[in-house]
């Protein structure tokens, strides 16, 4: 769950009831380095960094990032330069150690497997992340947002060290023309070590034609599948056909939109279901579907151990209890053009304050061909006149969100601002939460380790 609502805590805590635990890759360089000029408490992050083999980018996040007492009162977090097409190596290692960190720490006092989930329309740092993930020895990469048909293809080079790439999607590119994101582990070793372990791949797909395309036509070996629905927390796939919305303006799921999970199936992975699969009889039922398990997001996003700024959860949480909570699903905010659900309650700090148009962290900015033939980038949350200027349609704009901003605060690590005031959060959770009360059963907080045992109390061995 992105942006470090799954983080190392939370993955390890799951890792450690045996089950899979994942951290999120999304933004996590930038996570890295709030936590580092927060002051680093307990040290985690610094035990990390020590395990690095490259030494020189380990040495160079503590200088540059690193404030042992924390920012002062109301000063803004040093910023990391947006990534681009290309970027410096050191730009590249930073990634590399971040996620080294997160999937290193995850994995710490275990033997379980550890997964890391990217979102595949965040291109520009796909490859340096998984390497980072890999050198870590990650044991699955899961990727949805977008169509992941090259990644398993990667894997089987990355674990080589061998350099790999990715098609960059850039519009306005002259028919013909292809570009693409270049990664060389070489240039970061004098003698690179022996080959890595190949992660298992795990595309996540909402539909049956998606999953069948990428088992027969990617790159690379496709070990399995997550199936998400529409009741899913984060991100979801638009419904398919000419879109329609009910009066409160979500988008409207009809049949088509299910997925067959006998044809799944046929495809003979081995596939998990998630959206709404957070309930022991959820479970049992994708077993007898065939399903190796379920992937379950909401139930852990507000657990002890998540990422959730601790005020927002336990807010959340309380008006959750008593059915004060509304999750909508929202066509508009995310630049990514995604629906994605959003948590609507009375103590939402979000609701009165203002949110600047701004784009300074750039994870989902979009590349596009200028006039005289380069690659520039702008995101549809940016401020309008700049995004008209860079050739994009004002209509885009209207409703967009800074998400990387929102999503940052969402998890206690929020930009201030030059007026002094915090960027607002966006909580994202899945229609679950509406009735979380049944679960939480009068306790006002619980344990990732609560959440398997309830998930598991049906005796459905997962
Ligand atoms: C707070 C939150 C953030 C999420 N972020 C991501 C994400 O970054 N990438 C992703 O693939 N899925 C994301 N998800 C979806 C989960 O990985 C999972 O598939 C989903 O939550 C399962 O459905 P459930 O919410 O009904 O349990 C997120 C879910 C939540 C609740």
């Amino acid at each position: 769950m992105g942006a470090a609502v799954s983080n190392w805590r939370l993955a390890n805590a799951v890792a450690r009831t045996g089950q899979m635990g994942v951290v999120s890759g999304t933004g996590i360089d930038t996570v890295f380095v709030r936590r580092l000029q927060d002051g680093d408490r307990g040290g985690h992050m610094r035990r990390g960094i020590e395990q690095f083999p490259i030494r020189r980018a380990a040495d160079e996040a503590i200088r540059r990032y690193y404030r042992p007492e924390g920012r002062a009162p109301g000063e803004p977090y040093t910023m990391l330069p947006m990534y681009r097409q290309v970027v410096s190596p050191a730009r590249q290692e930073l990634t590399m150690l971040a996620t080294f960190v997160e999937v290193f720490l995850a994995k710490e006092g275990h033997d379980a497997p550890v997964g890391i989930n990217l979102l595949t329309k965040v291109q520009m740092l796909a490859l340096p992340t998984l390497y980072g993930a890999m050198l870590a020895g990650v044991d699955y990469v899961l990727m949805g947002a977008g169509i992941p048909r090259e990644i398993g293809g990667v894997l089987d080079l990355l674990a080589g060290h061998q350099p790999a790439r990715l098609r960059f999607d850039v519009e306005g590119l002259p028919s013909g023309a292809v570009e693409y994101l270049e990664f060389d582990p070489g240039i970061h070793w004098e003698t690179p070590p022996a080959p890595l372990a190949r992660p298992k791949f795990l595309p996540i797909v909402a539909s049956n034609s998606l999953a069948k395309m990428l088992a027969r036509k990617a790159t690379g070996q496709v070990d399995g599948f997550v199936i998400e629905g529409p009741t899913a927390g984060g991100h979801n796939a638009p419904p398919r056909g000419e879109p329609r919305f009910n009066e409160r303006g979500e988008p409207i799921y009809s049949e088509n939109d299910k997925v067959d999970l006998a044809k799944i199936k046929e495809l003979g992975l081995p596939f998990w279901v998630a959206g709404g699969t957070g309930h022991p009889e959820r479970l049992i039922e994708a077993r007898k579907d065939g399903a190796a398990g379920v992937q379950v997001g909401t139930l852990f996003a507000f657990c002890d151990e998540s990422g959730l700024a601790e005020p927002i959860k336990r807010s959340v949480l309380a008006h959750a209890a008593r059915g004060e909570v509304d999750v909508r699903t929202k066509p508009r905010v995310s630049p990514t053009g995604f629906p994605i659900k959003v948590v609507e309650w009375a103590e939402n700090p979000a609701v009165g304050a203002t949110r600047e148009r701004i784009c300074d962290m750039g994870y989902l900015r979009v590349a596009f061909m200028t006039a005289d033939g380069k690659v520039d980038y702008r995101c549809p949350s940016e401020p309008e006149a700049a995004y008209v200027k860079k050739g994009g349609k004002l209509e885009d704009t209207i409703d967009r969100q800074c998400l990387c901003n929102a999503l940052l605060s969402v998890i206690g690590h929020p930009q201030i601002n030059p007026n002094g005031t915090e960027e607002p959060p966006i909580v994202t959770s899945g229609d679950d939460l509406a009735t979380i009360g049944g679960f939480l059963g009068g306790r006002t907080s619980y344990t990732a380790a609560d959440v398997v045992a309830y998930l598991l109390s049906g005796r459905c061995e997962a």
